[in-house]
C-alpha cells in the first residue's frame, strides 16, 4: 500500500464540534435552557450530576463553553485559515424552540445560524449539521419525559422541518441524532438523559425504557429524513452511530460469539436507520425479555420510507470482551461501557482509558460498509489530552499528532486500498471545548487552544498548537502529507 497517495477529489477534510459544547449563551437570544444546561462538572471518574433545574451557585461548564456565540466571526477565520473543507457542528434546538412545545420559533435563534452558515460559507467551508446533538429543551424533558412521549416525535419534527426549510439553501448535509446508540449502555444515566431526556425511575426495566424512547427517536429520524427530502431532494441526511468495535479477547469459539453478539449494541440504531426495518436479533431479544415496544399502525411503513443516505459515525477507541469473565466493574464505565471487557494487552490508552487503535478504524469502516452498502462518514475521532503553553506561547501536541496520523493512515487504507465509500473525515474538538462525559476543559481534542480551565477561569485567548500546521498541510495535501 503506497501511503504517499491522496484521498479522492471532494473529500471533505474538516472538523466536528457540538453547539452546546463550545457556543455557550446558553441564554442569550432568547434560548431556553437544554438538558445539558443542568449537567454539573464532573471529572475522569466522577460523573457529572443531573440537576433539577439551573440551581444559584452551581458550576455549568456549558452554559458559558468557549463563548463561541460571540466570537464566531474570529474562530471561523481561524477554521478558514486551516484549509477546513467542512465543519460539524449542531443547532441548539432550544435556541430555535426555548420550550420544545411552542408554535412559533424563535427568530433570534434561527438569524443566529443563518449568520454563522453565511460565514462559514464565504470561507468555503460546507456546513454539516446535525440536528439533535445532546440539546433537547429541558421543557420537553420535565414535562413530557422526554422521548418516552411520542408527543416529542412531533416537536422534533416540526423542529427539523424549521431548519431544514430555513436553511435549505446553505446547508446539504444533514444528521438527525448524535450517537443515537449510546443509550445502549443504560448503566450510565448521562446517555438516556443527553439522547432522549428520559430518566429512569426505580423498580422500572432500564433496558425497555430505552428501547421504547429509541423507537421514537428512530420514528422521529425516519420522519424528518421524509421531510427533508420534500423540502429539498438533494440533501443528503444521515444517521450517526457511535461506534467501538469489541474484539474477541482470544480465538475461543466462545470469546468469537460474545463479541459478535455485543456488537449489536452498536448496530440495533443503525441497523434500523439503514435499513428501515428492526432486525431480528432485536425482535427476539423483546420475545425473550418481555420488551414491548409502542409500535402503531404505520410505524413500519415510516422506518422503512424514512432510510439514511449515509452513516456518520464517531470512532475513538475498541474495546475487547472476554466470555469467562465475571463482571466486577461495579457500574462503572469501562473502556466502552460494556460488562465483560478487559484490558487489550496489544493496545494503549489515553489518559482517560480510552484505547488507541487506528487498526480499529479501518476494522470499523470495512464492516460497516460490508453491512450497509452506503457512504460513510467519519464524524468525530480524535484524542483528548492535557495541552500546555511554553512560555513562547507555543504548544506542543505530538501525541495528538500522532493519534490523527495514525488513524488518516488507516482511513487511507480503508478507501484506497479497500475501496470504502467514504464522504469526509472530521476529527473531534477542532478547537478546545468542554469534555461532553466529564464536563472539563482539561481533556483537550482541539488544534486551536482554548484559554479556559475546568472552573471556568481564562481569558478565553485563542492560540495556535502544532497540530494546527501540522493540519492544514495535510488538507492541502489532500492526506498526502502526513
Ligand atoms: C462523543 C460525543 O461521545 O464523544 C461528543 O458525540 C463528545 O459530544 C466526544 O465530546 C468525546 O467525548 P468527551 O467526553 O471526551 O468529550
Amino acid at each position: 500500500f503506497n501511503e504517499k497517495k491522496r484521498m479522492p477529489e471532494g473529500f471533505l477534510w474538516g472538523g466536528a464540534l457540538a453547539a452546546h459544547q463550545f457556543e455557550g449563551g446558553w441564554n442569550a437570544g432568547g434560548k431556553g435552557p437544554s438538558v445539558v444546561d443542568v449537567l454539573t462538572a464532573g471529572e475522569h471518574g466522577v460523573p457529572r450530576r443531573i440537576s433539577d433545574k439551573v440551581e444559584e451557585n452551581e458550576f455549568y461548564p456549558n452554559h458559558e463553553a468557549i463563548d463561541f456565540y460571540h466570537r464566531y466571526k474570529e474562530d471561523v477565520a481561524l477554521f478558514a485559515e486551516m484549509g477546513l473543507k467542512a465543519l460539524r457542528t449542531s443547532i441548539g434546538w432550544s435556541r430555535i424552540f426555548p420550550n420544545g412545545d411552542e408554535e412559533q420559533p424563535n427568530e433570534e435563534g434561527l438569524q443566529f445560524y443563518d449568520d454563522l452558515f453565511d460565514e462559514l460559507l464565504k470561507h468555503g467551508i460546507e456546513p454539516v449539521i446535525t440536528l439533535s446533538h445532546f440539546e433537547m429543551p429541558l421543557h420537553l424533558a420535565r414535562e413530557y419525559g422526554g422521548f418516552r412521549s411520542r408527543k416529542v416525535v412531533n416537536f422534533f419534527v416540526k423542529f427539523a422541518e424549521v431548519c431544514f426549510d430555513r436553511y435549505k439553501d446553505k446547508v446539504k448535509y444533514w444528521m438527525t441524532f448524535n450517537e443515537i446508540n449510546n443509550k445502549m449502555d443504560v448503566r450510565n444515566p448521562l446517555f438516556l438523559w443527553t439522547n432522549s431526556g428520559v430518566i429512569v425511575e426505580e423498580g422500572e426495566n432500564a433496558r425497555e425504557v430505552m428501547y421504547r424512547a429509541g423507537h421514537h427517536e428512530l420514528l422521529a429520524s425516519a420522519l424528518s429524513v421524509i421531510k427533508g427530502k420534500a423540502i429539498n431532494p438533494d440533501f443528503l441526511i444521515g444517521a450517526m452511530a457511535s461506534h467501538v468495535p469489541i474484539y474477541p479477547f482470544s480465538s475461543n469459539p466462545e470469546d468469537v460469539m460474545l463479541a459478535e453478539e455485543s456488537m449489536r449494541e452498536r448496530y440495533f440504531f443503525p441497523d434500523v436507520q439503514v435499513r428501515g426495518y428492526y432486525p431480528s436479533y432485536a425482535l427476539k431479544e423483546f420475545e425473550r425479555e418481555g420488551i414491548s415496544i409502542p409500535f402503531e399502525d404505520g410505524d413500519a411503513e415510516i422506518l422503512k420510507r424514512g432510510t439514511v443516505d449515509y452513516l456518520g459515525f464517531s470512532y475513538y477507541m475498541s474495546t475487547t470482551v472476554k466470555s469467562d469473565m465475571q463482571d466486577d466493574t461495579d457500574g462503572k464505565v469501562f473502556n466502552g461501557g460494556l460488562a465483560n471487557s478487559v484490558e487489550n494487552p496489544y493496545i494503549k490508552s489515553s489518559d482517560w482509558g480510552w484505547a488507541i487503535d487506528p487498526t480499529g478504524l479501518r476494522y470499523t469502516l470495512n464492516r460497516f460498509y460490508d453491512r450497509y452498502q452506503i457512504p460513510l462518514f467519519i464524524v468525530e475521532n480524535g484524542f483528548g489530552a492535557v495541552d500546555n503553553v511554553e512560555d513562547d506561547g507555543s504548544i506542543h501536541d505530538p501525541q495528538r499528532i500522532d493519534y490523527l496520523r495514525s488513524h488518516i493512515e488507516a482511513v487511507k487504507q480503508a478507501v484506497l486500498y479497500d475501496g470504502v465509500d467514504l464522504m469526509g473525515y472530521t476529527p473531534w474538538g477542532i478547537i478546545d471545548i468542554v469534555s461532553f462525559t466529564t464536563g472539563e476543559m482539561k481533556k483537550r481534542y482541539g488544534m486551536i487552544y482554548v484559554d479556559r480551565d475546568n472552573q471556568g477561569n481564562g481569558s478565553m485567548q485563542r492560540m495556535k498548537k502544532d497540530s494546527f500546521e501540522w493540519y492544514r498541510k495535510v488538507i492541502e495535501s489532500n492526506g498526502e502529507e502526513l
